[in-house]
């Protein structure tokens, strides 16, 4: 009997891990071999490697591969672990990991982590049963969907803000006029912030194969994460905030660097300007009709026959001179570059790139050729040192010519028919690898090259524009949202798509203003052109035998409302400047979805709602479709004012707004800070001494750091900036100029005070000594058809009363009592 019982227990066993071995899911087993040192745990689960190491008390990466772990290697990662106080426990059932914000559980029986606060609250943890499992080459981890949990980023993506319910795939491709719903498109982005119980992480999974997120897509158990190939290597945030999450990503990825000002300006862009008497035709009329403009950019038919490295000789004899006169008017030149080199023989790029071998190849050592713009091309291989160094060489072509940006389009790799073969090789820095592998980083590879030969070579800092990357590109570029449709919808699309590219790193965005296909009505257009004076990058551009969409083009009203905004940036500039400074020190992006500083109000992921974003702290902005006559608003938490007139809104409410062409609904948020300067017509243009610091009243204090340096130059590596805090505290009703740090001379001399919502104050002191207030009005964005000759403001339709003062700026700490 006993003996029988013994065969049959065998027997059911032996069954069980034959059809374990059998199964097409392998799932780790359970944990043994554990080696524990310093801040890593390394170990063996079945057939499965793993590693768990502290990064940083709030965040932990995670490797499990199916073989040994390999070579650790990223393009996006470029932090080291910190060194963290950490503690490293175990016993039969499991081993805790604990920092001091974060507490990580490896499960031994069988392997699972889960992650909790310090204090034991569940942030989050593998699906219990799913855990990682690898289907062929294809790994996939499984982490149990919390209840009401939401998610939100995953860089350049299209639906709603709130990604519950949803699945997308990360394979950079070139979607020309893309739907409002298509994926993927351009870029990959592949990190996520999770939300749930008051809690929010980060789950960035660095790896470059294909990969898909689910969100509870077609199930109701689980979000995950997948890779085509290659190991599960994921990040775990934690933070209290988004803008920490936010913080710890960028502490892994890198941050933008300080971007040239004049990028900062009205870009005009157009498939393309040509011959070079078009180019200042067209900058001579926005002197002349006095819109004020930075930059200009010339498209793909400023080559000769679209080969890289060259000038069309008819269109453009002499580009230095262009350059020259284009900069005498205070603009800087952009110009295209795709990757692919045209296969021709005595043409000198493809020349020397075949010579170096710099292309990419298939197995057999010849160079892999596509069909782009110029006919059949070789692409340089920016995986390889070789190749970003020939490329870096190249780019002096432009700096010899007075360029002062470069414009990486293309480099999803885009080629015709969009199929490039899986066995086409890439060097992956020493790791030769299959096109599977290299795919979704070759766009960064090649900003990366470009922008480091724009840095050898260019006298000023370079504007470097991506249309596709990886996690990390904020590093070396900006980016667009590509060829969207001069569409309603896809204007709120490409404004979700930018606070999406926000939430994961990247914060100068732009998108086509005024649509890239197609032709906008006037009165999308001009509604478009007042959003993008609230983007980071605000370029106009339009496609071939598209309708002209300068500003100009759309009549009058259209025009003059164009230009009002532009204005408006223009002075906005020490407040954008600063800004982009925050973003090179925190990663906090420029244009800001709702959802980083009002994470947990359900209201702001209404799809009525989740358009609406910050630009920089002080301004929210509610963009709405063209078409409608009325605007539903929801106000967040805190007291607003309506940027027009000044009206005051409590917020945690929904308001409902007339829209009409001339006003872009904007609310500045109470206690703003906003640094500005007078108007100048392009950055090259000293604007006026007199610094307008305004202040909005309010009762929560507030601090502003106002940056400066020469927006042009390295030498702010250097301590060559100047840098003061700027405070507001309504409880001791003071406003705080903090001493100036820096070497750099600031432009300004004087302040003008002025006061929004102060009403009644006659008098301040400015350290100590008494000033009177003045009254006055103000608009901040003057309205088409503004002067009213019955109307109360000053004979404005639109304007604020704002109390005024004005005193002389010191680099001394200066205290202002009220
Ligand atoms: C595709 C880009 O997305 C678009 O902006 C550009 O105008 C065309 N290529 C032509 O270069």
């Amino acid at each position: 009997m006993k003996f029988k019982k013994i065969t049959l227990i065998l027997g059911l066993a032996m069954s069980i891990s034959q059809l374990m071995a059998q199964s097409p899911v392998l799932m780790p087993g359970n944990v043994d071999g554990i080696t524990i040192a310093g801040q890593d745990v390394t170990f063996k689960a079945g057939n499965i490697y793993g590693k768990v190491a502290v990064y940083s008390p709030s965040v932990i990466r995670i490797r499990l591969d199916k073989k040994a772990l390999g070579r650790d290697f990223s393009y996006a990662v470029i932090a080291q672990p910190q060194q963290t106080k950490t503690s490293i426990t175990q016993n039969d059932e499991n081993i805790t990991i604990l920092t001091d914000s974060l507490k990580a559980v490896i499960y031994k029986k069988p392997f699972r982590i889960a992650y909790y606060t310090a204090g034991g609250q569940l942030i989050n943890q593998d699906e219990p049963g799913l855990t990682t499992g690898w289907v062929g080459e294809e790994v996939t981890t499984y982490k149990t969907m919390m209840p009401d949990e939401r998610f939100i980023g995953l860089g350049e993506k299209t639906g709603n803000l709130d990604r519950k319910g949803n699945a997308y795939t990360n394979w950079n491709s070139d979607t020309f006029g893309y739907a409002v719903d298509m994926d993927p498109i351009y870029s990959t982005i592949p990190f996520y912030i999770g939300i749930h119980h008051n809690l929010n992480y980060g789950v960035f999974m660095d790896n470059t194969y294909q990969s898909d997120f689910n969100f509870g897509a077609s199930n109701n158990r689980f979000s995950s994460f997948t890779a085509k190939g290659g190991e599960m290597n994921y990040y775990f945030i934690y933070n209290k905030n988004v803008a920490g999450i936010i913080q710890s990503y960028t502490g892994l990825t890198g941050r933008m660097k300080m971007p040239p000002l004049w990028s900062l300006g009205y870009q005009q862009n157009r498939y393309s300007y040509y011959p070079d008497t078009e180019v200042l035709r067209i900058a001579q009329t926005l002197r002349e009709k006095q819109i004020p403009c930075d930059g200009i950019t010339l498209d793909i038919h400023y080559m000769d026959h679209y080969q890289l490295f060259t000038w069309d000789k008819q269109r453009f004899p002499n580009p230095p001179e262009l350059t020259s006169k284009l900069n005498k008017l205070g603009f800087k030149l952009t110009v295209i570059v795709d990757p692919g080199i045209k296969v021709q023989k005595g043409a000198p790029a493809y020349e020397s790139g075949a010579k170096d071998s710099v292309f990419i190849q298939y197995p057999d050592k010849t160079f892999y050729t596509g069909q782009v713009w110029p006919g059949w091309c070789n692409f340089t291989d920016f995986t390889s040192e070789k190749g970003r160094a020939w490329w870096r060489k190249q780019v002096k072509f432009f700096a010899d010519n007075g360029v002062s940006g470069i414009w990486n389009d293309m480099n999803e790799i885009s080629t015709w028919g969009q199929k490039m073969p899986s066995n086409v090789l890439f060097d992956f820095d020493g790791q030769q690898t299959s096109h599977l592998q290299a795919h979704n980083v070759y766009g960064l590879e090649m900003i990366r090259s470009s922008y480091e030969g724009a840095r050898e070579h260019f006298k000023e800092r370079p504007f470097i524009l991506t249309r596709s990357g990886y996690a990390g590109l904020q590093r070396y570029s900006a980016i667009w949202t590509g060829d969207n449709r001069a569409e309603d919808n896809h204007m709120l699309l490409g404004v979700r798509l930018m606070n999406s590219l926000g939430l994961s790193g990247v914060s100068f965005t732009g998108m086509d203003v005024g649509g890239f296909t197609g032709g906008a009505s006037t009165a999308l257009f001009t509604r478009w052109m007042q959003i993008g004076a609230f983007i980071p990058y605000y370029r106009n551009h339009t496609q071939l035998n598209t309708k002209s969409s300068e500003p100009w083009t759309y009549g009058e009203d259209a025009l003059e409302i164009s230009r009002n905004f532009i204005n408006f940036r223009y002075k906005l500039l020490p407040y954008m400047y600063s800004n982009f400074y925050e973003s090179t020190q925190t990663g906090m992006p420029v244009m800001r979805s709702l959802a980083i500083g009002n994470t947990f109000d359900g209201k702001i992921y209404d799809p009525a709602f989740q358009n609406q974003f910050m630009f920089g702290n002080a301004f929210l902005i509610a963009p709405f479709e063209s078409t409608k006559e009325y605007g539903k608003i929801y106000l967040p938490q805190g007291e607003w004012y309506n940027l027009y007139n000044d009206e005051q809104l409590h917020g945690m409410q929904e308001v409902i707004k007339p829209l009409d062409m001339g006003h872009l609904p904007v609310f500045v948020k109470e206690s703003s800070i906003i640094p500005m300067q007078s108007l100048v017509q392009t950055t090259a243009e000293a604007p006026t001494d007199t610094l307008s610091l305004h202040i909005f009243n309010g009762k929560t204090a507030n601090e502003f750091v106002l940056y400066e340096d020469d927006g042009k130059s390295y030498n702010y590596e250097k301590s060559d900036f100047n840098k003061r805090t700027i405070s507001f505290d309504p409880t001791h009703h003071k406003i705080t100029i903090g001493e100036a740090a820096g070497n750099f001379v600031s432009k300004f001399k004087a302040v003008k005070l002025v006061l929004h919502g102060f009403a009644g104050l006659g008098q301040m002191k400015v350290n100590s000594k008494a000033i009177k207030i003045s009254q006055g009005y103000y608009t901040m964005i003057e309205p088409v058809n503004n002067i009213d000759p019955q109307g109360a403001n000053g004979g404005r339709r639109d304007a604020a009363q704002v109390q005024e003062l004005s005193f002389g700026l010191s680099n001394q700490k200066q205290v202002l009592d009220y």
